[in-house]
């Protein structure tokens, strides 16, 4: 799987946390729900410096689908669940020290100023207007305003949002509106313990999805049996 030239620029620009790896199996995998013509829109838990989400995007634009992506653009919210691991909540604690350090030199993300504003800055420079054309990027906490948006469908999900509580937010609000031959994308299953837990609970006793592991875990629907 090569990365398009876009992801490469992106990962130069040091806007994002994927790895080429991941950013390639979900280039990959959303290029292929596209090409199968399953419908809806693109979404994106967890947009942060805007590196994927400007992927994504760029997708969604040249399919004619929407992109909406979702983000509070600012401080992460607290791993609240006994649930997560205690690596995550070590790493929250770093974060909320002020001491987390960002990609290479940069300052870490939640501690910028107008970060809405400097992500639609980026999205800009690479040719992509938030507002114009269907791409949307929404601001504040998922369960704050998701609820206020009408997706109507999607066929691909970006979930990176790494703790227990936004993770299961994220996939129990966007399961439902994803259509058959859709995709959800998880980026931290093998790196945050509550991700992992919220992925694995919501499924228990469903019959609609199949299950696709890698680098970023992947989950499939299908027709229920
Ligand atoms: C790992 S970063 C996303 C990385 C990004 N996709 C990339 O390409 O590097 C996770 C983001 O999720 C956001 N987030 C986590 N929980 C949230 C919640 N409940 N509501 C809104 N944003 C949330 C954080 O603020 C952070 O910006």
């Amino acid at each position: 799987m090569a990365l398009s030239e876009l992801a490469k620029k992106v990962r130069q620009g040091r806007l994002t946390y994927l790895s080429e790896q991941k950013f390639a199996r979900l280039e990959a995998t959303l290029r292929a729900v596209i090409a199968a013509r399953t419908e809806g829109a693109i979404a994106e838990f967890g947009v942060a410096l805007g590196g994927s989400a400007i992927v994504l995007a760029s997708q969604a634009l040249a399919a004619g689908r929407s992109f909406h992506g979702f983000d509070v653009f600012g401080m992460i919210p607290p791993p609240a669940s006994e649930k997560d691991s205690p690596k995550s909540k070590e790493r929250f604690e770093i974060i909320q020290s002020g001491k987390s350090s960002g990609i290479g030199p940069d300052k870490y993300y939640g501690y910028i100023e107008n970060l809405y504003d400097r992500v639609c800055q980026s999205f800009s420079e690479f040719g992509i207007e938030v507002g114009q054309k269907g791409i949307h990027l929404h601001k504040g906490l998922f369960q704050d305003v998701v609820p206020d948006v009408d997706m109507k469908s999607l066929c691909f999900v970006h979930i990176d949002c790494d703790f227990y509580d936004a993770v299961k937010y994220a996939l129990s609000s966007s399961w439902p509106l994803l259509s058959v031959g859709g995709c959800v994308m998880f980026d931290d299953y093998h790196t945050h313990g509550g991700c992992k837990a919220a992925v694995d609970e919501y499924f228990v006793g469903r019959d609609d999805y199949v299950f696709g592991d890698g680098a970023n875990f992947k989950v499939m629907k299908r027709q229920p049996a």
